[in-house]
This record gives C-alpha cells, structure tokens and sequence, in this order.
C-alpha cells in the first residue's frame, strides 16, 4: 500500500524514515512526487494544496499531521472519505508542558519581574497561594485535560468550558454558550484549547475579556482565529487583562508591524506550542493505516457537521 505524505515543514525524511521503521511493506511517495494515483490508499498531510487528493482515485483515509484540522481550508475539493486528526502522546506531552509553564509562568508574575529585571529594580512582588489561582480551560477535550491533569498537584482551583456536558474530578465544568459568562468570571488565568470552527471563531473578543477578573492573564495556544487582537490590546492596554501568552495569531507569521511584538505584556511565540514529532507520531500513523487495511473502527474521526 502507498501513502502520499506532504508536511507542513521540511520533515520528510524523519516521517519517511519513522513509518518505514514501523511498517517496511508501507510505501511512503512525498508530494510532489505522487507516481501513479492509483496506488495511494492513504495520505498524511498539512495543508493539502487544493485538488491534490480528489486526483486519489483509490483513497481511502486521511490523516492530519495536526490535532487542528482548519489547515484543510487549503483544499476546498476534500474527497469524502475518513479524516483523522493526530491525537498522540508527544503533541500532547508538548502541549502539557508548554501549558504549565505559561500557567505558572503568569502566577508566579514572570512578566512583572522581567520588566523590574530590566530597570534594574529588586522589588517583590507579594505572592498567590495556588489555591487562590483559579484557572479555566475553553475546550476539555484531549489536550486540556491532560494539562488539567498535571496542574492538579499544584493545587489551583480548575475550571472547564466545553460544548457538551462533563463530569472530570475536582474540575468545576460549564458546557455551553449560556454557562460561558460564570466560567470566564471565575478564571484568573484562562487557557483556550479549543478547535477553530464557526461557533468558537473570535470568542476572545472585548465581551469574553470584560467577563474574566480584572487583571487575568490570557494563554491562547489554540488557533488565532480565536482572538481579536485590537480586541486583547485594548483589554492589555486597559488593565482588564494583566498578560497573554500567545502561540497563534490571526495572521501567521504575525506581520513585523503588529504592536504585539512589542507589547511589554505579551509573551509570543511562533505557533510551537506543541509540534508533532514523526518519531513519536508514526505509532499512531501507521495504527490507523493498520484498522483502515484491517476493517477495524477508526479512532479520532472528524465529524464535519460538529466542525472539529
Ligand atoms: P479536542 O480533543 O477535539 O477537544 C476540543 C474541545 O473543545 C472539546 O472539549 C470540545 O467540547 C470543545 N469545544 C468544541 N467546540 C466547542 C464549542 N462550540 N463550545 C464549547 N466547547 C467546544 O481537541 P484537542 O486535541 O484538545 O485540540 C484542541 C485544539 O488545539 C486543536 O483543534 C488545535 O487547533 C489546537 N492545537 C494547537 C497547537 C499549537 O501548537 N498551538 C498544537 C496542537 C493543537 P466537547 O468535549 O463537548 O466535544
Ligand atoms: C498544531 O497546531 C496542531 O493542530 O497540531
């Protein structure tokens, strides 16, 4: 069986090379390269450019090389069959980590003191007790609740929003538009890990900040779609917000004149929160390939009406 592989950075010898090692029958054809059509059964992909896979005449699945699967806007002529989004153990062991560090990164007033770092000033800042820290996640799907799950030993209070109804221990859950101002009022540092769909796109807007404590902190490490950023500067600019952490933007690569890369209450980064790395990732790869050769149920389908 061929699958036609085409990365979202220059990672194909380290995808080639990890499937191989994993299923040496597989053949792995890197686009441009897609040889004859009929012979690729399965794709693994960022950002296919549009038509490429409708020209598969035998395809069988997709999988994204991202948990995210807006980059598929790229091709509008998707064939219809299975899509699956990466869900394995290093993209969320990646995302945990960048998680915690800008939750604790924020607690601990790293922002503050790196400004009296730089004007030389040796001043404390007095400190919160983490269970007077109350974080909030927007989406509890499998990257929050894995970082939920490592806060726990630090003792914040936890609180998640998600679109259906949730029941995690020691997590306080809304679910739903309705229930989406009280669990912004009780978010101190609010994490947004939520997939870019119709429903969820511009939710960090000037209502979602004006509902959060004055002075909270924002992580967006979900899509940029989500932000307003004239929105995030104002509420910046104002006090409402005392910092953000951003790791996607609405444009990417966010354009040299954005008043972010300067602003002294932002911490960005070039969407690298979490990476999917093929030496990791390939397990789940070739898996999925296996149950779709095998009959087996698939897991982690897109559900195109639900949009993630
Ligand atoms: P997931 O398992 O599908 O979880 C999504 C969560 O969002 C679920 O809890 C879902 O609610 C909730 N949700 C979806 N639509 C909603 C709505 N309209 N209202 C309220 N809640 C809603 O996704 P994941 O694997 O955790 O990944 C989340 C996102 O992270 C990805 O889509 C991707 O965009 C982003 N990401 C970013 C990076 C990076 O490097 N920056 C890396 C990886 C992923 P239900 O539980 O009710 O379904
Ligand atoms: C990265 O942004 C992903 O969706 O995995």
């Amino acid at each position: 069986m061929a699958l036609l592989l085409k990365s979202d950075i220059d990672r194909h010898g380290a995808w080639e090379q990890a499937l191989r090692a994993r299923d040496p029958a597989l053949e792995v054809r890197t686009w441009p390269e897609v040889g004859d059509p009929a012979g690729i059964e399965a794709a693994l992909v960022w950002a296919p450019p549009e038509g490429v896979l409708a020209g598969l005449p035998n395809l069988k699945l997709i999988v994204s090389i991202g948990a995210g699967i807006d980059h598929f806007k790229s091709d509008p002529k998707l064939p219809e069959v299975p899509v699956v989004r990466m869900v394995e153990p290093g993209l969320t062991a990646g995302m945990t980590e960048f998680v915690v560090m800008s939750v604790l990164h924020h607690h601990r007033f790293m922002l503050d003191y790196a400004s009296q770092q730089r004007a030389g000033q040796w001043q404390e800042i007095g400190q919160v007790a983490a269970a007077y820290r109350r974080i909030g996640f927007l989406g509890l799907g499998v990257l929050a609740q894995d970082a939920i799950n490592k806060l726990r030993a630090f003792r914040f209070p936890l609180a998640g929003w998600s679109r259906s109804p949730k029941t995690l221990p020691g997590v306080a859950c809304f679910h739903g538009r309705d229930q989406l101002p009280g669990f912004l009022a009780r978010s101190d540092i609010l994490v947004c890990l939520l997939p870019l769909t119709p429903d969820t796109e511009g939710i960090l807007d000037a209502a979602a900040f004006a509902a959060l404590p004055r002075g909270a902190a924002l992580i967006n490490v979900a899509r940029g779609g989500h932000q307003n950023e004239d929105d995030l500067l104002a509420a910046l600019d104002s006090g409402q917000l005392s910092g953000a952490t951003l790791d996607v933007f609405q444009t990417e690569p966010l354009p040299a004149d954005s008043p972010l890369w300067r602003h002294p209450r932002v911490i960005l980064t070039p969407h690298i929160a979490s990476m999917t790395i093929p030496e990791s990732a390939a397990d789940f790869v070739v898996e999925t390939i296996h149950r779709m050769r095998d009959g087996q149920p698939l897991r982690h389908v897109i559900d195109w009406q639900r949009g993630y």
